[in-house]
């Protein structure tokens, strides 16, 4: 295939949305609403189809980010306090509060337009924590995407979106970003999108770190595998600040099949022990003092309960085993009525079927293919491969403004949610240090960001301009793959081994093996030093030299290629980031070897930036401010 082959579209919008995901979805129900208002365009660009795009692709048994403000049991300071404890300290408490405050409204959406959620007899919620409410949520992303195809319909001509087009770069006018290039996966287009503001919602990243599962199991991951760092690679690209690259989350799920553990933990109360029944979380209470203030807190920080498994499993105490078994029983055995007992034993074991056929369908196969009854049967839980994401415990992704009620200090410069870079907007997994916000936060999120992007096209209504000379080129160089595959696939008679090319395949696994070994991966227990990070980096830009022979025998595989070179961005940013902060701030996510203790002086968020005219990475700290 030949680059020359492709036609070149191009779209003008004011707003242009890339990603699919909830952010994405939030954007554009929020856009539409504003934008007629305006009489302005808005434009989504999806790699997928949004009915089963992003994180929430599979569905999800429970939403987790819910306040219930008007129920008067939480507050909003108590909702940052819990985030803030959860990042040990590394938190901006103005975009968690920002989130936080809109969040309930979303959720009340969600429910008018079709989702199911758990009542109790009294018509409230169930909760299955503090801020979680439970959901039938297998359909809950074609929901969400439906009402957002809705609103944006309801613009007539100026509310388009497109699916099956994978974004690869900003396209910028100086120093404002004036849109994205990006070619159909599905037909030989090149696209470029002009847009006054453009707002990244691509999603976290899987696969950046070499999986557990192997062979036949490769591809699954806890994460959507299709989110390969996307949001990062556009925002570091057009030069913008970004900030937590180094706060990887780590989630413990069920072994092996990654279901949810937050309805075992919250709702059914169950205890994670070791092989020997020991409840680590006690024998071990001690180790939490070290981590003190964050780690003598409640709820324990993720990290901290990932940090005292591991330490199980090092020993050589493992399996570590979820008590599903216990946790029924002991939910029974509080019934004095013999039928009425059983009668609540089938409800537990129906919903404990639901929460994994809801958003991890292949959880429940793996109980089903091993026999596993979990009212009889413990299984065995583990501690995933590093994902970066800032939706969930994690907390990486652009350095933003935050709201002009709430941000204090250098954390507000114009409009809530714009990036360091004028015209660009990020949010969900794409804007960083504001964890905890999941699927209704993100979709929250989603829409701040797309009323703010707005306003900015309402303020600089002249058209945008760029260098058009500047097309051929990156069109060249985004369908080049293409052209390497097609010059030289002769030359050997295996397409994977050829001494002129690299597929994205292998690629991928020769990032994988230098972040497993060189920057804390599973297989090295998550740890790392300097010496180690140092030869990591090495390694890493002799990859960057060989992305520029990747090949790609179909569209299929030059949107592989691109998705590969996204994640070696993030890896670097990330390797980067962990080498400049000097401690140990979240064992259980990574631990540094040469610096094993958390200190004060890095109290602060660790932020990094590329520099698209010189190609050096600066780094630097940025104050906390109290919240
Ligand atoms: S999910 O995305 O797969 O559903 P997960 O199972 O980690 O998430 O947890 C769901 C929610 O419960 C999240 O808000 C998470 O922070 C919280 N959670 C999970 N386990 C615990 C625990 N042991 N203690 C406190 N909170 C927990």
């Amino acid at each position: 295939m030949n680059p020359g082959q492709f036609e070149t579209i191009i779209i003008e919008t004011d707003l242009l949305i890339l990603g699919g995901g909830m952010a994405a979805c939030g954007a554009a129900f929020e856009a539409a609403h504003w934008a007629k208002q305006h009489n302005l365009k808005v434009t989504v660009v999806d790699k997928a189809a949004m009915e089963r795009s992003g994180a929430v692709a599979m569905g999800l048994s429970a939403i987790n980010l819910y306040l219930g403000l008007k129920n008067g049991k939480n507050t909003i300071e108590d909702y940052v306090k819990y985030v803030k404890n959860d990042l040990m300290g590394i938190t901006r408490g103005d975009l968690v509060a920002n989130i936080a405050r809109h969040v309930d409204s979303s959720v009340h959406l969600f429910e008018k337009w079709g989702l199911p959620i758990w009542k109790d007899e009294e018509g409230n919620y169930v909760n299955e924590g503090r801020w979680q409410i439970m959901i039938h949520g297998e359909s809950y992303k074609n929901i969400v995407s439906e009402a957002a195809k809705n609103a944006l319909k309801e613009l007539g001509d100026n509310g388009k979106y497109y699916e099956r087009i994978f974004i690869t770069e900003p396209i910028m006018d100086g120093d404002r970003c004036v849109g994205a290039a990006g070619f159909s996966v599905r037909e030989n287009k090149f696209y470029i999108f002009k847009a006054k503001a453009v707002l990244d919602v691509m999603g976290g990243a899987v696969h950046i770190f070499r999986p557990r599962s192997v062979g036949e199991g490769l591809g699954r991951s806890w994460y959507p595998p299709f989110n390969s760092g996307a949001s990062a690679y556009f925002t570091l690209k057009a030069g913008a600040e970004m900030t937590c690259q180094e706060v990887r989350f780590v989630p413990v799920r069920f072994k092996d099949s990654y279901g949810p553990v937050g309805a075992w933990f919250l709702l059914f109360k169950a205890k994670a022990t070791n092989a020997k029944g020991e409840d680590y979380m006690v024998t071990r209470a001690a180790e939490l003092e070290k981590w003190a203030p964050y780690g003598t807190a409640k709820p324990t920080p993720a990290n901290l309960r990932n940090y005292l498994m591991m330490q199980e499993v090092e020993e050589g105490n493992g399996p570590i085993y979820m008590r599903t078994d216990e946790a029924i029983k002991e939910v029974v055995a509080n019934i004095p009525d013999e039928k009425q007992a059983k009668r609540k034993l089938k409800e537990l074991e129906s919903e404990a079927w639901e929460d994994f056929l809801d958003m991890t369908i292949s959880q429940a196969l793996n109980w089903a293919a091993h026999n596993i009854m979990p009212e009889e049967t413990p299984s065995e839980i583990a501690a995933c491969e590093p994902y970066f994401i800032s939706s969930h415990s994690g907390a990486s992704g652009a350095w933003i403004s935050g709201p002009e009620d709430l941000a204090k200090g250098d954390k507000f410069w114009g409009y809530a949610n714009m990036s360091t870079v004028k015209g660009l907007f990020a949010a969900g997994d794409a804007s960083g240090a504001s964890s905890h916000k999941f699927s209704s936060g993100s979709f929250t999120e989603g829409r701040i960001a797309a009323k703010s992007a707005l306003a900015f096209c309402v303020d600089f209504p002249d058209p945008v301009s760029f260098d058009e000379t500047k097309i051929e080129v990156l069109k060249n160089r985004i369908l080049q793959p293409l052209l390497t595959f097609e010059t030289h696939k002769e030359f050997a008679n295996d397409v994977d081994v050829n001494p002129n090319f690299i597929k994205p395949k292998m690629f991928m696994f020769r990032l994988q093996k230098i972040m497993d070994e060189y920057a804390g991966g599973a297989s090295v227990g998550f740890k790392t030093s300097k010496a180690l990070l140092e030869k990591g980096l090495e390694f890493l830009q002799y990859m960057k030299e060989d992305s520029e022979k990747l090949a790609a025998s179909d569209l299929n595989e030059l949107m592989r290629c691109w998705e590969n070179v996204h994640r070696m961005w993030q890896a670097e940013s990330h390797i980067r980031t962990i080498l400049f902060r000097e401690e140990t701030r979240w064992p259980g996510y990574y631990f540094r070897t040469d610096y094993p203790e958390m200190k004060d002086e890095w109290e602060c968020f660790a932020n990094c930036k590329w520099n698209p005219e010189t190609g050096e990475w600066e780094m630097k700290r940025r104050e906390i401010e109290e919240f």
